[in-house]
């Protein structure tokens, strides 16, 4: 008698999925505008498997070394240096009414990113700009962690006085700003972590009070500054105002060969790279990567994804040159990894973002 063994394999099949969509009225009270959105994510997965365990986590890791005493520092700062973002984190407190969800506590979160900078150093992403005859299409993965925030990834479209600005996708729209921005016929702006000069919390807590912005805060300027209304107005805003921590811009406009990355401190200048200045490569079209390390350095081995964009960007077929080649990079392990949320593909030619909730992805040797 034969016995067969019958292997089940059981794969798990992953997807995209469809991002929850929410509009923000900047003309509302303040206190009013960000309540559907905290009130959206509530009724789709409930706290716990929200802001709950997302919030536990960076308390752990992100927002362990503030003291009682920081928390309030940064409150009252925020409070008078800008008092309409305050009413705003005020009104999501009011949506979450939970007792130790704060002001003060919301008011840290305002400045994740930069307090982020002096504990740790798990945040990724990647930028990508293609530009193919007068378009240039710009490619944004998130990175980050816990898991949970995917379920608060957010796509939304801003409007002001009755007229619709942008749209933004992100996970922490809760500090009333924006780090993934389409800017209608202006540009598409992406914010991405950098290794830069150490900062302590004593030089960070006097940038809070001195009433540097939050770096969300610099997009939501963009946005609704309507002087600000040309590509190069907004670079040469990027490159000059205050930051409290480093970052990357990465900017795609509406013209051909606009696309600049400007590398910032809060200590240093750097130039910017364009996209302008970058030579044709041999199949007539150019493009910039940036994830978290500075272009004049080689890729740590560890992390190869800007290296492994770049290759799959210069051996790019003809028919890939558009949207779909650029999501075709942003998909590929590791540049898609384990704590990426969301694809992004912007055209702001075109006024075009489309967005996509990004499951987990690892690479599997067998
Ligand atoms: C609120 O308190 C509970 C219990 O101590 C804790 O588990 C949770 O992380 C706290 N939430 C915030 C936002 O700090
Ligand atoms: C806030 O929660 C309490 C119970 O903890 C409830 O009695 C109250 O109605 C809630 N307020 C609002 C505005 O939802």
């Amino acid at each position: 008698m034969q016995y067969k063994i019958v292997l089940l394999l059981l794969a798990t099949a992953f997807c995209f999925n469809y991002l929850p969509e929410v509009e923000i009225d900047l003309s509302a009270p303040p206190r009013q505008r960000w309540k559907e959105s905290v009130r959206t994510v509530l009724d789709l997965y409930g706290y716990d498997n929200s802001f709950g365990p997302v919030f536990e986590f960076h308390n752990e890791n992100t927002f362990y070394i503030l003291t009682p005493e920081d928390y309030t520092t940064i409150a009252k700062a925020i409070r008078k240096n800008f008092p309409e973002y305050s009413l705003e984190l005020e009104g999501i407190v009011e949506e979450f009414n939970r007792s130790n969800i704060t002001f003060e506590y919301m008011a840290a979160w305002a400045y994740f990113h930069e307090i982020g900078h002096i504990t740790n150093d798990v945040t990724e992403c990647t930028g990508v700009l293609l530009s193919i005859g007068d378009q240039v299409i710009h490619g944004r993965n998130m990175d980050q962690y816990p898991g949970q925030a995917r379920n608060i990834v957010l796509h939304l479209t801003i409007k002001k006085d009755g007229k619709y600005l942008g749209e933004s996708v992100d996970w922490y729209w809760f500090k009333v700003g924006f780090v993934t921005l389409l800017k209608y016929n202006v540009a598409s702006l992406e914010e991405n972590w950098r290794f830069g000069n150490a900062l302590s919390k004593d030089q960070l807590l006097t940038f809070i009070q001195q009433g540097v912005p939050s770096l969300a805060w610099a997009y939501r300027d963009v946005l609704v500054n309507e002087k600000l209304n040309t590509f190069d107005k907004v670079v040469t805003y990027l490159e000059n105002n205050q930051v409290a921590c480093p970052l990357y811009n990465i900017i795609g406009g509406t013209g051909k060969d606009q696309g600049v990355i400007i590398s910032r401190d809060p200590f240093e200048n750097y130039p910017t790279i364009s996209l302008s200045s970058q030579p044709l490569n041999q199949n007539g079209f150019k493009y910039l990567v940036e994830t978290n390390y500075d272009h004049w350095l080689q890729d740590p081995e560890d992390d190869q994804r800007r290296t492994i964009a770049e290759n799959l960007l210069s051996k790019m077929q003809n028919n890939l040159l558009n949207e779909f080649g650029v999501y075709a990079v942003m998909d590929t392990y590791p540049i898609h990894n384990e704590g990426t949320f969301y694809t992004v593909i912007m055209n702001a030619k075109y006024n075009r973002l489309i967005a996509f909730g990004q499951p987990s992805i690892t690479l599997s040797d067998e």
